[in-house]
């Protein structure tokens, strides 16, 4: 994991805030898997800036609890520790999982299938980091210590394993890199 004493939420936006703009991107629904699993990230950043450790020993506990269960129930691996953005969108569920040590930017699209993390077990903190409004295709998979640009695609089953350049889609096994200008909707709100 990366950072185990502070908030790691978004800077400038509170922890209520943050849930309503999550909740407005997931469609208003608090049912869907993606807005849960956000919302037990979400808290589980909150408590760490709990500073009394009393405090916060039931906050853990109950976090813990809550992260297990969206992630044996929806198949969603998101741990506290990744650096989420705001407005991030998780589309649908299933075999999603998202390394501790990768990030994501504001106003990300990620589906199922997904898969972000390291690429060999010899850089075991090499992961991933995403731009702002990066959309990330079912059943992508994007491994190692490499970095997606602002408003790039990533294709459906794609295999991406270095740079992707700002606008730009990755496609195949292993991404081709198409270079595009980036789209006027990236990175949609400040
Ligand atoms: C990557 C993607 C965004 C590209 O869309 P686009 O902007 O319309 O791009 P194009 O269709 O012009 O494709 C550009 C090239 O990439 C190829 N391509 C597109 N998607 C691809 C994919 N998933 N895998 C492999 N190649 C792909 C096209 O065949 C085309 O190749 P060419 O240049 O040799 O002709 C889209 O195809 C995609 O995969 N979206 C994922 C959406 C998703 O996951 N939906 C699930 C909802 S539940």
């Amino acid at each position: 994991m990366n950072d185990d004493d502070g908030d790691g939420n978004p800077p400038g936006v509170g922890f209520g805030a943050l849930l309503r703009e999550d909740l407005r991107v997931h469609d208003g629904d608090w049912t869907v898997p993606g807005f849960r699993v956000l919302f037990v990230h979400r808290f589980g950043n909150w408590r760490m800036g709990v500073r009394s450790r009393v405090l916060r020993a039931p906050l853990s506990l109950l976090y813990r609890r809550m992260y297990r269960k969206v992630r044996n129930k929806y198949g969603i691996d998101l741990e506290f520790s990744t650096k989420v953005g705001r407005r991030v969108q998780i589309h649908h569920q299933s075999g999603i999982i998202i390394n501790g040590y990768c990030e994501i930017g504001d106003d990300c699209i990620l589906r199922q299938s997904v898969t972000m993390g390291i690429r060999s077990l010899d850089d075991m903190t090499g992961a991933p980091t995403l731009g702002r409004g990066v959309d990330v295709g079912a059943g992508a998979v994007i491994l190692g210590r490499i970095t997606v640009g602002d408003g790039a695609q990533i294709g459906a089953n794609a295999v991406v394993l270095e740079d992707v350049p700002p606008g730009a889609l990755a496609v195949g096994v292993p991404a081709r890199i198409i270079e595009r200008a980036a789209p006027p909707g990236a990175a949609i709100e400040p």
